[in-house]
C-alpha cells in the first residue's frame, strides 16, 4: 500500500500590514470590537499588481526546499483559491510555468476557505492511487480583492497570503484520513454573488464582493467543525486525546476556541494565527502549518488534525501523522 507524506511545508505573507488602527480610519470599527469579536489584531494585504500566483510561487518555493526536492520532481500541482490570478489559465498552471515544471497535471480547486483541505484529499488519493509520487499543494488568496472596503461586516475579517506542502509517496502514512463534504443550500449566507456566467460587470458599484450573514455562518461553523472532528476520530478509532495538534481554519478566534473545547484540548496545542493573519480563506491552514513547523512546535510523528469550514458550505479535515 502507498501513502502520502508531508515532505515540507512553506509560507508567505505579503509585506504591507493593515492593523485594526489602520481599519478605524477607513470604516465605522474600533480595534476593541474586532479584538473581542474575532480575535484579529492584524492581516497582510498584497500590493497592487501583487497576485495569488506570486504569493503561491513564494510559499511553494519554501516548500519544495523544506523538502529538500527539486521543483523538477514535483508531478502533481493542485492550487486552492477563491481569487484566481485569471479566469484561465488555471492558476496552477501560471504556477507550474514560474516554477519551471512541465507535464505534470496542475490544475486550481475553489472549495473557499476548506480550499486547501479539499486539496490535500485530492492529492492524497492522487499519490495512493499511484498516479503521482511527489505533490505540490498550495492555498493562495489575495481575498482582499473580494472586499467591500465600505462594509464593515466583511473587510475586517480578511487578509492574504499563500502556505503550500508537498506530498511525497511513502510506505507508511502520512495522511491517515481526509474527510470532505460540502451543501450547496447554504450558498446565500456566504457568497460572491457574482461571476462570468452572470455576465460580471466589473465596472458595477458592489461589482463582486463577499456577503456573509455572519451570525447564521458562525452557529453553523461551530456546530459543522464539532461534527467533523468527531467523524475523524471514529473513522480512524482515536480518542480526543490522541491528537498532538489541532490546526483549525483561522477564521475567528471563538469558532477555534469552540472546536477546541469540543476536543477538550488545550490551546497549547491548537495553531493559533487569526490573530496576525486574520481569514486568509484557502491560505489559512497550510499558513498556520507552517507557522508551528518553523516555530518547531510540531515535531515529527506528531499526529496532526486540520479542519475548515467555509462558503458553498463546504467543510472537511485532514488527519496526519506528520
Ligand atoms: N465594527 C464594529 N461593529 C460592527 C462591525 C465592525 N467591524 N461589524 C458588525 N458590527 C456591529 C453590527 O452592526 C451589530 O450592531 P447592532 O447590534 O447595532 O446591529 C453588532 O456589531 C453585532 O453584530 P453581529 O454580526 O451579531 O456580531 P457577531 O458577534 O456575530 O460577530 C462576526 C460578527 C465576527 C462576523 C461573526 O459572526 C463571525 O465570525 N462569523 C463567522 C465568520 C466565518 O467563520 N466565516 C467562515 C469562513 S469565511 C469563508 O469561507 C470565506
Amino acid at each position: 500500500m502507498t501513502y502520502s507524506r508531508i515532505a515540507g511545508t512553506g509560507g508567505y505573507l505579503p509585506e504591507k500590514v493593515l492593523t485594526n488602527k489602520d481599519l478605524e480610519k477607513i470604516v465605522d470599527t474600533s480595534d476593541q470590537w474586532i479584538r473581542e469579536r474575532t480575535g484579529i489584531l492584524r492581516r497582510h494585504i498584497a500590493a497592487a499588481g501583487e497576485t495569488t500566483c506570486d504569493l503561491a510561487e513564494q510559499a511553494s518555493r519554501r516548500a519544495i526546499e523544506a523538502a529538500g526536492r527539486q521543483p523538477g520532481e514535483i508531478d502533481l500541482i493542485v492550487v486552492a483559491t477563491t481569487t484566481p490570478d485569471q479566469v484561465f489559465p488555471s492558476t496552477a498552471c501560471l504556477l507550474q510555468s514560474r516554477l519551471d515544471i512541465h507535464g505534470c497535471a496542475a490544475f486550481d480547486v475553489q472549495a473557499v476557505c476548506t480550499g486547501f483541505v479539499y486539496a490535500m484529499g485530492v492529492a492524497d488519493n492522487s499519490i495512493k492511487a499511484g498516479s503521482a509520487r511527489c505533490a505540490l499543494v498550495v492555498g493562495a488568496e489575495t481575498f482582499s480583492r473580494l472586499l467591500n472596503w465600505k462594509d464593515r461586516t466583511t473587510c475586517v475579517l480578511f487578509g492574504d497570503g499563500a502556505g503550500a506542502v508537498v506530498l511525497e509517496a511513502s510506505d507508511e502514512p502520512g495522511i491517515l484520513s481526509t474527510h470532505l463534504h460540502a451543501d450547496g443550500d447554504y450558498a446565500s449566507l456566504l457568497q460572491v454573488p457574482h461571476g462570468v456566467s452572470q455576465g460580471y460587470d466589473a465596472m458595477q458599484e458592489n461589482a463582486a464582493f463577499v456577503e456573509m450573514r455572519g451570525n447564521e455562518v458562525f452557529k453553523m461553523a461551530v456546530n459543522t467543525l464539532g461534527r467533523i472532528v468527531d467523524e475523524t476520530l471514529e473513522k480512524n478509532n482515536l480518542r480526543k486525546s490522541d491528537i498532538d495538534w489541532l490546526i483549525p481554519h483561522q477564521a475567528n478566534i471563538r469558532i477555534i476556541n469552540a472546536t477546541a473545547r469540543k476536543l477538550r484540548m488545550s490551546l497549547d496545542h491548537v495553531v493559533v494565527t487569526v490573530q496576525d493573519h486574520g481569514n486568509t480563506s484557502a491560505a489559512s491552514v497550510p499558513l498556520a502549518f507552517d507557522a508551528a513547523v518553523r516555530e518547531g512546535r510540531i515535531k515529527r510523528g506528531e499526529t496532526l488534525l486540520m479542519e475548515a469550514f467555509g462558503g458553498g458550505f463546504t467543510w472537511g479535515s485532514v488527519l496526519a501523522k506528520y
